[in-house]
């Protein structure tokens, strides 16, 4: 048996903030953010929309493309590093805003490979017959953590959800049919929110020194991320027995145009068959894969019988992929 997605759905805000808006903000420019990460704009969500809602209509839109109801969903995995609050989760939540019966649901920080592991997850738990159906969330409000004054982050990330509904599939060639997953604590502090948890707890010092945005040593992270997009990208096709000629799309996390470039290379994948959304929304860390995937879906570019390749690397460090045939 197969666990196979049956629905997706994704959520962006409204409001724009293009680099030309950015260049007024702090010293930057358009060409350096171009050249340098892919981003020409990223969306940024109302301060009074926390995760569950921005999360809401991607959910529903999901549950509805596998023609389910909110009552069908045995159980909700939500990947966020921006969740509603510490406790209680975004998945509990999200629940009660759609709807759902009484199902077990948890939040679990991946970073950007969140999606990825929920995805794993959650084909165990369909061939462990703890649920049928599950509704895997990916939620970002970066903007809310980022530091405003601090040009060598703030440029980089955005705002948005992204969902999908997962059950096993009928047709045994349909589904998941590869998988990798890997994590290292060792470089944990290149990309990290210090404060704020048992470690940090907020105090005046904390929230003067901005310990409570985001901080990211930006080479270092590059350098771990090639090498872990090619290893999670490599071992999951080998996972999946494909081979990477036979492979039809591959959708990479959306940090860094150059990263997703040097991922291709290395794949010898050319670039007319890679997912690219970084230009519009930035990084939308855990929700950059599944809103690309939304997107392919409904444009049509992925086709029945396609193989795509979700891969990821983020915070932790965590790194992973998913061999998915359509
Ligand atoms: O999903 C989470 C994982 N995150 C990532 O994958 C991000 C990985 N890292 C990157 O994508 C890149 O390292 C960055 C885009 C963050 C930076 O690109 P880079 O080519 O590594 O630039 P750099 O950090 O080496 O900085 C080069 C210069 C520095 O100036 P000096 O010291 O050479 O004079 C920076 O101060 O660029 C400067 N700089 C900026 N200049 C204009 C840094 N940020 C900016 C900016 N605008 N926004």
């Amino acid at each position: 048996m197969r666990t196979r997605i049956l629905g997706t759905g994704s959520n962006l805000p409204e409001k724009i903030l293009t680099n030309a808006d950015l260049e007024k903000m702090v010293d930057t420019s358009d060409e350096w953010i171009v050249s340098r990460s892919g981003i020409r704009e990223r969306r940024v969500v109302d301060e009074d929309i926390p995760s569950s809602e921005l999360a809401l209509p991607a959910a529903r839109q999901a549950i509805d493309g596998a023609g389910l109801s909110p009552e069908d969903i045995d159980a909700i995995l939500v990947a966020t590093v921006t969740p509603d609050m510490a406790f209680p989760s975004t998945a509990c939540l999200l629940q009660n805003k759609l709807g759902c019966r009484q199902v077990p649901g948890f939040d679990f920080s991946a970073g950007c490979t969140g999606f990825i592991y929920g995805l794993i997850l959650a084909d165990s738990l369909i061939k462990t017959g703890s649920a049928k159906h599950i509704l895997v969330v990916a939620v970002e409000e970066l903007t809310k953590i980022v530091n405003w004054e601090d040009r060598s982050t703030c440029v980089l990330f955005g705002d948005g959800a992204g969902a999908a509904v997962v059950g096993p599939s009928e047709n045994d060639d349909v589904g998941i049919v590869g998988k990798y997953w890997s994590g290292d604590g060792s470089v944990a502090d290149y990309l990290k929110l210090p404060a704020g948890g048992s470690l940090m707890p907020p105090s005046q010092k904390t929230l003067d020194e901005k310990l409570h945005t985001l901080h990211m040593l930006g080479n270092e992270t590059f350098k771990t991320a090639v090498r872990a997009m090619e290893e999670a990208s490599v071992e999951g096709l080998k996972n999946a027995n494909i081979d990477v000629e036979d492979l039809d799309w591959l959708i990479p996390h959306q940090a860094n145009i150059r990263i997703i470039e040097f991922t291709a290379k290395r794949l010898k994948m050319p670039m007319d068959r890679v997912i690219i959304t970084i230009d519009k929304y930035g990084n939308t860390s855990a929700s950059s894969v599944p809103i690309a995937l939304d997107e392919a879906l409904k444009s049509g570019k992925i086709k029945h019988g396609d193989d795509v390749l979700l891969v990821a690397f983020g915070a932790g460090f965590t790194w992973g992929s998913n061999v998915i045939r359509f």
